[in-house]
C-alpha cells in the first residue's frame, strides 16, 4: 500500500536532524513502501526544491558516510513542501487538496501518517484541524498520527491531550514516540529476558538485591535553557525514558510480541509502583543542579530547576516486592552512559573464608544501552596461584564486535513500525497518564516542601556528592563506571 507521510513542523530541528535522515536510510535500504510521498508542512515559505536542497545539506551532515548524492536525488523526488499556518483552517484545506493530488497517481488508496514535529503547544490545534477537514477519516485508507514527547507536563495536561486526540483519532491510530524504545539495545532487553531461559528464574526478589537505571549525559542544557528551565530533569527524562527502561526491565512476559500484550504488561508495572508521599520524596529522592546552570542562556539566574535527580521506587508485586529500583539521570555528568545494573544478592554463605566479606562483590548483570552497546555479567573468579583469593571478572557481549556497523538510528525502526501499523514500541494513553502519576507527586513535593534540598554539583562528576552517601547509607553503591567502548 502506498504511503503519504505529512510532517507538521517541517522546518524544525527534529525533521532535519532525525526524521529525514532516518527516512533516507530506510529508502537506501529499500524499506520504504512503494509509492512513498513525504510532505512537509510549516510556516516558513519554501518551494519543493528549496526544501529538498536544505534537507540534502542537513542529511549529508547527519548521515555522513552513508550519504550518496545519486540515491538522495531519487529519494528527494518524493519530497514535497506545503507552506501553511496551523492557525489557519484554509491552509489545511489546501493541504488536503495537495494530498489528494499527490495520491491521485497511485492505483491503491494510500496509508497516511501525520507526524507532529511541531512545538507541543500546537498539538491540540493541529489535531482538531485534521479532524475538522476530514483528514482523519479512514474511508480512503488508514490514517495514523505520530506524536513526540512531551505528552503534557503533568497527568492533567496529558489527559487533556489524550482527550483532544481521542476526539479525532481512535487510540489504535495514535503512535506516541519515546525514542528510547527505538534503540536496539532497549528492545534487546526483551530478547535477553524472554528469548533465553537462564535469566528469568533469577529475575526476581529471591535473587535480585536491587536494580539501578542510569541515564548520564555529559552535555549541559546548551541552547535549550528556556525550555529546560520550565521542564527539569524529572519531566524531561524520568516520566518517559527512565520509566520506559524500568517497565522493560520489570514487566512480566507478554503472551506475544504484539502491541496490546506488551503494553498491558508495561502498564501493570506502573500500577504496581507506589507513588511517593511528600515524606517519602524527602528521603527517597535527591535533586541537584550543575554549577554554572544558572548562567546558561534562557535560564533564570535564581533557578531552582533540577538538572540531576535520583529516585528510589518500589514495585509492589510478587516478583519485585522489597527490591528497590534506583533511577538517576543528570546533565553535565562524568560521561555519557545509559546502563541498567541488575545487582544480585550475596551468596547466602561464603565458603571461602580466606575471602574478606567486603571483597566479595555480588554478581551484576550490566545492560549497556549507549554509547557502549552490549551486556556484561560480572562474576567472581578464582585468582590463579593465589590460594582461594577471588576477584570479580566479566563475561561480555558487544553489539559492535558481533554485528559491526549495523546499529540503526532509533527513528528508523520507529518510523517503519508506524508505516506497518505496529504500535508495540509506542506509549499508550493510559501508560503516559500513569507515568505522570508517578512523577507529579515528586515534582509537587519538591516545590511544596523544598525537601530534599537542591544540591549544586560540579560538572564532570556523577552528580551531587550526597548521592554516593545516600546509597552507602542503604548499604549499596552506584555503578559509577564509564563504559569502555569495544
Ligand atoms: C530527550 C531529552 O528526550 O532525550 C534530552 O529531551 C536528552 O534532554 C535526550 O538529551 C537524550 O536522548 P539520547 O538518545 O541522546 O540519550
Amino acid at each position: 500500500m502506498p504511503l503519504t507521510l505529512v510532517i507538521f513542523g517541517a522546518s524544525g530541528d527534529l525533521t532535519s536532524r532525525k526524521l529525514v535522515p532516518a527516512l533516507f536510510q530506510l529508502f537506501r535500504k529499500q524499506r520504504l513502501p512503494e509509492g512513498t510521498q513525504i510532505v512537509g508542512f510549516s510556516r516558513t515559505p519554501f518551494s519543493d526544491d528549496a526544501w529538498r536542497q536544505a534537507l540534502a545539506k542537513s542529511t549529508q551532515s547527519f548521515n555522513g558516510e552513508h550519504f550518496d548524492r545519486a540515491v538522495w536525488d531519487q529519494f528527494a523526488a518524493a519530497i514535497h513542501y506545503q507552506a501553511g499556518d496551523i492557525d489557519n483552517g484554509g491552509a489545511f484545506d489546501a493541504l488536503h487538496a495537495r494530498l489528494r493530488e499527490l495520491e491521485r497517481s497511485g492505483s491503491d488508496p494510500a496509508t497516511r501518517v501525520y507526524y507532529l514535529a511541531t512545538a507541543p503547544q500546537f498539538y491540540e490545534e493541529t489535531v482538531s484541524r485534521l479532524g475538522a477537514c476530514g483528514l482523519a477519516d479512514e474511508k480512503n485508507g488508514p490514517r495514523r498520527i505520530v506524536i513526540e514527547k512531551p505528552f503534557g507536563s503533568d497527568a492533567r495536561s496529558a489527559h487533556q491531550l489524550n482527550d483532544a486526540l481521542h476526539r479525532v483519532f481512535h487510540e489504535q491510530q495514535v503512535y506516541r514516540i519515546d525514542h528510547y524504545l527505538g534503540k536496539e539495545t532497549v528492545q534487546n532487553i526483551l530478547v535477553l529476558r524472554f528469548a533465553n531461559t537462564i535469566f528469568e528464574p533469577v529475575w526476581n526478589r529471591n535473587y535480585v538485591d536491587h536494580v539501578q537505571i542510569t541515564v548520564a549525559e555529559e552535555v549541559t542544557v546548551g541552547r535549550r535553557g528556556s525550555f529546560y528551565d520550565e521542564t527539569g530533569i524529572l519531566r524531561d527524562m524520568f516520566q518517559n525514558h527512565l520509566l520506559q527502561l524500568l517497565m522493560t526491565t520489570a514487566m512480566e512476559p507478554p503472551v506475544r510480541f504484539e502491541a496490546e500484550a506488551v503494553r498491558d504488561e508495561k502498564v501493570k508495572v506502573l500500577h504496581a509502583i507506589r507513588p511517593l508521599s511528600a515524606a517519602a520524596a524527602a528521603t527517597d529522592t535527591l535533586r541537584g543542579q550543575y554549577r554554572g546552570y544558572q548562567s546558561e542562556p534562557g535560564v533564570k539566574p535564581d533557578s531552582q530547576t533540577a538538572t540531576f535527580a535520583a529516585v528510589k521506587l518500589g514495585v509492589d508485586n510478587w516478583r519485585w516486592q522489597g527490591v528497590p529500583f534506583y533511577l538517576r539521570s543528570g546533565k553535565a555528568m562524568s560521561c555519557r552512559t545509559t546502563q541498567i545494573v541488575v545487582q544480585f544478592r550475596n551468596p547466602p554463605h561464603m565458603v571461602f573464608d580466606s575471602q574478606p566479606a567486603h571483597a566479595c562483590d555480588a554478581d551484576q548483570l550490566v545492560i549497556q544501552i549507549q554509547p557502549a552497546e552490549g551486556i556484561q555479567l560480572h562474576i567472581q573468579t578464582k585468582v590463579p596461584d593465589a590460594g582461594m583469593r577471588l576477584r570479580q571478572t566479566d563475561l561480555e557481549f558487544s553489539f559492535q564486535r558481533e554485528f559491526a556497523g549495523v546499529m540503526p538510528e532509533a527513528y528508523e525502526r520507529l518510523l517503519l513500525d508506524v508505516f506497518q501499523g505496529d504500535a508495540s514500541l509506542f506509549a499508550r494513553a493510559d501508560e503516559v497518564e500513569l507515568a505522570w502519576g508517578i512523577i507529579d507527586p515528586i515534582v509537587s513535593a519538591w516545590q511544596q516542601t523544598g525537601r530534599p534540598p537542591l544540591e549544586i554539583y560540579e560538572p564532570d562528576l556523577w552528580g551531587p556528592a550526597s548521592a554516593t552517601e545516600w546509597m552507602h547509607r542503604q548499604g549499596r553503591q552506584w555503578f559509577d563506571t564509564c563504559p569502555v567502548l569495544s
